[in-house]
């Protein structure tokens, strides 16, 4: 097949790409490379040593979406491209819901027009907003707490109704836990821009020494060891399960909404031990206050993406720091 990948040249695109590539698709990138380089791209291409289509443009650009669809073949849509800095949503909401958002309704209207009718959205575990039970099953309530949460959750609602107006849509909603590592070459991985707001990159910017110390944003939450606890998830295993979405997607009518998890939680703290031991660095680290907006705990229940794609995450945590650190090691500055 031939997949349009939407913001392919960010962290869980590229990685996505090239699992595409190595099972045989051909794809097709559009991104305008607000928060990535082409040179992404280019690492993507030396690991399957094939090129890549990349077209630079803006899901928001009508003519420049409707061009790609009347010079490409194009089977089905991947969708990656949105904003997901959640500080920079609340700052800048209208941003939020004009790129994400709208930018989505763009893409759609474009393929419906193409007659492309198969797609595969990145959601997110933050549309639980902060859960009544753990572990999260597909069928809890919805809630955000920040502008970048809604729009996912508007986006989810959205592709939902374009499903009951046309159903020969066929949309996959996956709703990602916490990514985090690299591919196992080194050759590409998450490359923020500015200090990282994530837990993972600022961990391996400080054993790399470009960072001074961790803040743990919090230690006194309702959790075994007072930090909180999140169900991070190997990259490349991430990007796998889009493969699976793909093929179920094929076949299978309506929206499947699915959490892409391992079902298992961390702490901080145990990050933060298990990073130390498989790079041999320590992290220093100070306990500080709670981030605004942050929840004890969040883990999947990932059940559903077994029974409906076959599909389960194989890497463990020492795996994914591994590939992590592996990835800063051989690019201290990034691409
Ligand atoms: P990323 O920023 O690395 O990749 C997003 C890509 O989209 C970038 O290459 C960016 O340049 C591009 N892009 C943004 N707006 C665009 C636009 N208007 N037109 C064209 N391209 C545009 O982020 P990522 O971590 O790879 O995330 C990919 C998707 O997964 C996002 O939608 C994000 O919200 C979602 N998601 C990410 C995480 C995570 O922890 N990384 C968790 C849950 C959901
Ligand atoms: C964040 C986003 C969420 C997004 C998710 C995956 C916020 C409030 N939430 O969630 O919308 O879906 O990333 O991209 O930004 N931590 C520290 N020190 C740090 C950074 C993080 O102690 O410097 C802690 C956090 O408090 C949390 C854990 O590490 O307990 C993981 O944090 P992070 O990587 O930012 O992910 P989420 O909080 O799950």
């Amino acid at each position: 097949m031939t997949i349009l990948v939407t913001g392919g040249a960010g962290y869980i695109g590229t990685h996505t790409l090239v699992e595409l590539m190595q099972a045989g698709h051909q794809v097709v990138v559009f991104d305008n490379f607000c928060n990535s380089t082409p040179a992404a791209v280019l690492r993507v291409e030396q690991i399957c040593a094939r090129k890549v289509k990349i077209i630079q443009g803006d899901i928001c650009d009508r003519q420049a979406l409707t061009q790609v669809f009347t010079s490409h073949q194009i089977d089905a849509v991947i969708h990656f491209a949105g904003l997901k800095a959640v500080g920079e949503s609340v700052a800048k909401p209208l941003l939020y819901y004009r790129n994400n958002v709208s930018g989505t309704a763009t893409l759609c209207e474009v393929m419906a027009e193409a007659g492309v009718t198969r797609l595969v959205f990145s959601s997110s575990a933050t549309v639980y907003g902060d859960p009544q039970h753990l572990p999260i099953v597909e069928d809890f309530a919805t809630c955000a707490t920040n502008p970048y949460g809604r729009t996912k959750l508007f986006i989810e609602e959205m592709l939902r109704d374009l499903q009951r107006s046309d159903t020969s849509w066929r949309i996959a909603l996956l709703r990602y836990f916490n990514p985090i590592g690299a591919h196992p070459s080194g050759l590409i991985g998450e490359n923020p821009a500015g200090i990282p707001n994530n837990l993972f990159p600022f961990i391996t910017q400080v054993a790399i020494g470009k960072r001074e110390s961790l803040s743990v944003f919090g230690g006194d939450y309702q959790t075994p060891d007072g930090t909180g606890v999140r169900d991070y998830i190997h990259v490349v295993d991430l990007a796998l399960g889009h493969l699976c979405a793909l093929e179920r997607i094929m076949d299978k009518e309506g929206v499947l909404t699915v959490n892409l998890g391992t079902g298992q939680g961390y702490s901080v703290l145990e990050m933060i031990n298990t990073f130390e031991q498989v790079s041999g660095r320590t992290i220093p680290y100070q306990i500080v206050d709670r981030r605004p907006g942050d929840i004890a705990s969040c883990y999947a229940d990932p059940s559903l993406a077994r029974h409906e794609l076959g599909w389960v995450a194989e890497c463990g945590l020492k795996e994914m720091c591994r590939d992590g650190w592996n990835w800063q090691q051989q690019n201290p500055t990034g691409y």
